[in-house]
């Protein structure tokens, strides 16, 4: 079935006449469909445990946060942050929307160029970057964010061996009023470290400043902090303007905005929590606007990650086994554990039934398939009575999860992607023995014969 564009709000009924007051409601939550696409149909064809993307969802967000800035600002630009989510299919997507890709490290520029994407179209990030990538970098024309001395100096260097003056951006720390500060990435522009960065590229035969990037941090929920950046980072660039030889081409303000997940330790829900994209757009925009000089409209990048691709994504989980707790409380096995959902350290996930279940809710804990006690993806959620075989939803798990998933007793499973014309596309199979072994090389004096043991 294809749904309309836009999602219609659901009303959930509640039950009210039979509600106890300060009691729980009886549960009626529940996730039959993905984008119209039965749950049950799609663990029948690809398995469980089961991350399934959708392709409207990414679209329209897509569209909603480009719209939100564009009608704001005229001359802004998305950049793909690779390490959010590099499936291909999801990269794909955001690129074929208009993104150009935003990379950290020589594996993810590889990727990107994989995926064809014009060196002249990746911006490439991260504290650590080889001679190699910068060599790759600077051939293709990538715009390259140095971090430090040292990177300034390998890529004064690569510059020269190339024969070629290049053009780099700085990458830029700074107190916005968010705190803790985030000091790792870049030159403090707070104790004059940026301003002697950029004394040292007028110095260079080889490089050329044009852009300035920084990253505040992420799920940053005040967006005043952007609103600050863009005040300092104008700023900052009028002052190298007007002292040196330099035309800053590009201000890039890095990710952070939050999806609307939940916060461990925020007690709001996300809705009431994160502001809608519109606040962040007007923050950073209006400064812009207001801090800029007449007619001068640098290139505005933005690198969003979680708050694109978060809520697009769902892991699907089947209940194993359950189990009484000696403190009279309920456990449930799950068959998705912790290593491949990395993200419950971060977040209280929206977990509900697949099927609607009309029973009141209990307490209960969410243990993973590990052999490992702290394998638990939820301690205290409250759900229906639960029989084995059973499946349990799990959004939104969009962000980070299928990049920092690792390896560790079980297979990796497989991931699919609804597509807008409501068929099911598998984006990556599970993991099986042959993949996982691949890269191991048994030494000839160990190969164990039958009998051996
Ligand atoms: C340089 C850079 N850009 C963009 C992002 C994406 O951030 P987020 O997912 O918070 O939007 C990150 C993530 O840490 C980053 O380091």
């Amino acid at each position: 079935m294809v749904k309309e564009p836009y999602e219609k709000p659901t009303l959930i009924k509640q039950i009210v006449g039979t509600m106890n007051k300060f009691g729980n409601s009886y549960y009626r939550n529940s996730r039959e469909d993905i984008d119209g696409v039965a749950v049950d149909a799609m663990v029948r064809q690809f398995g469980s445990p089961l991350f399934v993307f959708s392709e409207r969802d990414l679209r329209n967000r897509y569209r909603q946060l480009h719209r939100s800035f564009s009608t704001r600002y005229p001359n802004v630009r998305f950049a793909w942050s690779y390490k959010t989510n590099y499936l291909d299919a999801v990269c794909a997507v955001l690129h074929q929307e208009g993104e150009i890709a935003e990379v950290v490290s020589g594996f993810e520029y590889e990727k990107a160029v994989r995926l064809g994407i014009p060196g002249n179209h990746i911006i490439f990030n991260g504290p650590f970057k080889t001679a190699d990538d910068l060599t790759r970098a600077f051939t293709d024309g990538a715009m390259v964010n140095i971090d430090n001395f040292s990177e300034l100096l390998l890529a004064e260097k690569t510059a020269e061996r190339l024969g070629k003056q290049v053009a780099v951006g700085i990458r830029l720390n700074m107190d916005t009023g968010i705190y803790p500060q985030w000091f790792k990435f870049g030159f403090n522009l707070d104790n004059h470290q940026a301003m002697e960065a950029v004394n040292r590229l007028a110095m260079s035969k080889w490089l050329r400043l044009n852009g300035l990037h920084t990253h505040i941090g992420t799920f940053i929920l005040d967006p005043s902090g952007y609103a600050n950046a863009v005040e300092k980072m104008v700023a900052f660039m009028h002052e190298i303007e007007d002292n040196f030889d330099f035309t800053i081409e590009y201000l890039d303000l890095g990710g952070g905005f939050p999806s609307r997940n939940r916060l461990k330790g925020i007690y709001q829900p996300p809705d009431v929590a994160v502001p809608p994209v519109e606040e962040y757009a007007d923050a950073i925009c209006t400064k812009l606007l207001h801090h800029l000089r007449p007619k001068q409209f640098p290139k505005l990048y933005l690198e969003t990650g979680r708050a694109l691709v978060d809520e697009a994504g769902y892991l699907v989980t089947t209940i194993t086994a359950n189990k009484q707790l000696p403190d009279g409380s309920k456990a449930y096995f799950i068959d998705a554990g912790i290593n491949i959902l990395p993200t419950t350290n971060w977040y209280t996930l929206d977990i509900r039934p697949e099927k609607a279940l009309v029973s009141p809710p209990e307490p209960c804990i969410l243990y993973g398939p590990l052999c490992m006690n702290i394998d638990v993806v939820a301690e205290s959620v409250y759900l229906p009575s639960l029989p084995v075989n059973s499946r349990l939803v799990l959004h939104p798990v969009g962000a980070y999860n299928v990049t920092q998933w690792m390896q560790f007793i079980t297979y990796r499973p497989a991931v699919v992607m609804v597509m807008e014309d409501g068929t099911v596309e598998c984006i990556r199979r599970a993991e099986n023995i042959e993949d996982l072994v691949r890269c191991e090389v048994l030494p000839k004096k160990l190969v164990v014969h039958r009998g051996d043991t």
